[in-house]
């Protein structure tokens, strides 16, 4: 590329990358922009050639090219190097880590059936646990929650005083209501047990402090697209003494147990982004939370019957104050993430407030799946006991680095028109079928769309 096109490339303007087609994109949860310094690497990365594995010189240097990434971002997270298992992102490490401790553990002891997971997890994990439960003898037991989503601990204890517990899943910050888990209680009673901890922190690398080895984890997973690296990178961390049986079989690298040609502009691309993510952490904890806190704050004042979902805001947003000494250097389980807002609007359902969003030019979403065109009501909610109407009125608003005040105050000048309008639509289906000979003057006023327009 030549200086003049590098110049006018978006990823050369400033440090925000132009958002084609967006004007306000709170929806970083789902995926985040690539930095333009992690894009640059990784196309500097695609003109090399050679297979890490390769003996001849091209292969040696795409190892140790390879080997530099594995110790960046074992650096970045608290790890040790041989402790990094590269994988294609956050779903393959949750997959390796829930089957692939299972399988070992119960080829071990037969005993050792029982999957243990919180019942807010990421699909990744909760349908890898159903799949074995289904498929492969376990038993799974969904892990309670309370009202806020934070982990029942007494639930998760008794569990483990039956015993036959093969391995513990609770992720770290969840992806749809950003509750931050309890983990250091939730390990210290696995491993009282002698049961080793899986957590998904894909949601949490970059958002809240994360120290592998202070965590006392057995295997954590990250994921690169959401914290500024490309889709189709991520990893498990895994300590040695947490044995995985392989999920995928082949030339035996990783350790044996993920087999597959190492990807060495995936495996830098994601080190740099993860190590720039976590350097400018603490930083950005602190400038979201206080972006959240204010929409949050706004929404409530101009939108009536709206609610925050989990914990309640913390003003700072910090995961909670950190203690002296090194075990208690991570906080967990006192907060929640600080770029997600997760609202539920009585009387508006969520599909209607996205598109109206959209049609404003907001990107955001509903925190959880929509299949074939309609909205499900979440498992996340469904389990924190919210009725499941009030479930399919979900709006996740999520922030990440490239969110302005700006961005913020778009959504409050669009939603409270763009809810009006929602709720409409919701009472036109859901009223009372029309009696002959009886005039209907809601009907008379016209239906939303008839109307149309946000305002
Ligand atoms: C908490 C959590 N775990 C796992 C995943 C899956 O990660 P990936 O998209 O990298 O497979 C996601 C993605 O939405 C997530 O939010």
């Amino acid at each position: 590329m030549s200086v003049r096109a590098r110049e006018r490339s978006p990823l050369r303007r400033g440090t925000v990358p132009t958002l084609v087609g967006v004007t306000v994109y709170l929806d970083h949860a789902a995926t985040t922009p690539v930095r333009p310094e992690v894009a640059e690497r990784y196309a500097e990365e695609l003109s090399r050639v050679g297979n890490p594995s390769s003996l001849h010189t091209a292969g040696r240097d795409a190892r140790r090219r390879l080997e530099e990434a594995r110790e960046q971002l074992a650096a970045a997270v608290g790890a040790e190097p041989a402790e990094v298992i590269f994988t294609s992102g956050g779903t393959e490490a949750d997959n390796l880590a829930v089957k692939g401790g299972y399988w070992a553990r119960r080829g071990a002891d037969d005993g050792l059936r029982t999957v243990a997971v919180s019942a807010i997890e990421h699909p990744a994990v909760l349908e890898t646990a159903e799949w074995l439960a289904a498929h492969d003898g376990a038993d799974l037991v969904r892990l309670r929650v309370d009202s806020d989503g934070v982990l029942d601990l007494g639930h998760l204890e008794a569990l483990l005083g039956r015993g036959g517990v093969a391995v513990v899943s609770v992720m770290w910050t969840n992806n749809e209501i950003g509750v931050v888990q309890p983990l250091e209680q939730v390990v210290h009673l696995a491993h009282a047990a002698g049961v080793p901890v899986h957590s998904d922190a894909v949601q949490a690398v970059g958002h809240v402090t994360v120290h592998f080895a202070l965590s006392g984890l057995d295997a954590m997973s990250l994921s690169g697209h959401k914290l500024g690296a490309p889709v189709g990178t991520g990893a498990l961390v895994a300590r040695r003494s947490f044995a995985l049986t392989p999920v995928e079989h082949g030339g035996g690298q990783e350790r044996g147990v993920r087999s597959g040609t190492l990807a060495v502009a995936g495996a830098r691309a994601l080190a740099l982004a993860v190590e720039l993510a976590v350097a400018e952490q603490e930083a950005e904890e602190a400038r979201l939370s206080r972006l959240r806190d204010r929409l949050v704050t706004a929404v409530r004042e101009k939108v009536d019957r709206v609610a925050l979902t989990g914990p309640a805001l913390t003003g700072s947003g910090r995961t909670g104050p950190v203690p002296a000494g090194p075990a208690s250097a991570v906080p967990m389980g006192q907060g929640r993430h600080p770029g997600i807002a997760h609202l539920t609007i009585e009387g508006a359902d969520a599909d209607a407030l996205l598109l109206g969003l959209d049609m404003a030019g907001i990107a955001a979403s509903s925190g959880s799946a929509c299949h074939a065109g309609v909205q499900q009501a979440s498992h996340v909610l469904v389990a924190m006991g919210r009725d499941e109407e009030l479930a399919r009125s979900a709006l996740r608003f999520s922030l990440g680095r490239t969110t302005t005040e700006e961005d913020v105050d778009a959504v409050v000048a669009a939603l409270p028109g763009v809810v009006e309008n929602a709720r409409r639509a919701h009472a036109a289906r859901h009223r009372p079928a029309r009696r002959p000979g009886v005039p209907d003057d809601a009907a008379a006023r016209g239906s939303v769309v008839a109307q149309g327009g946000a305002a």
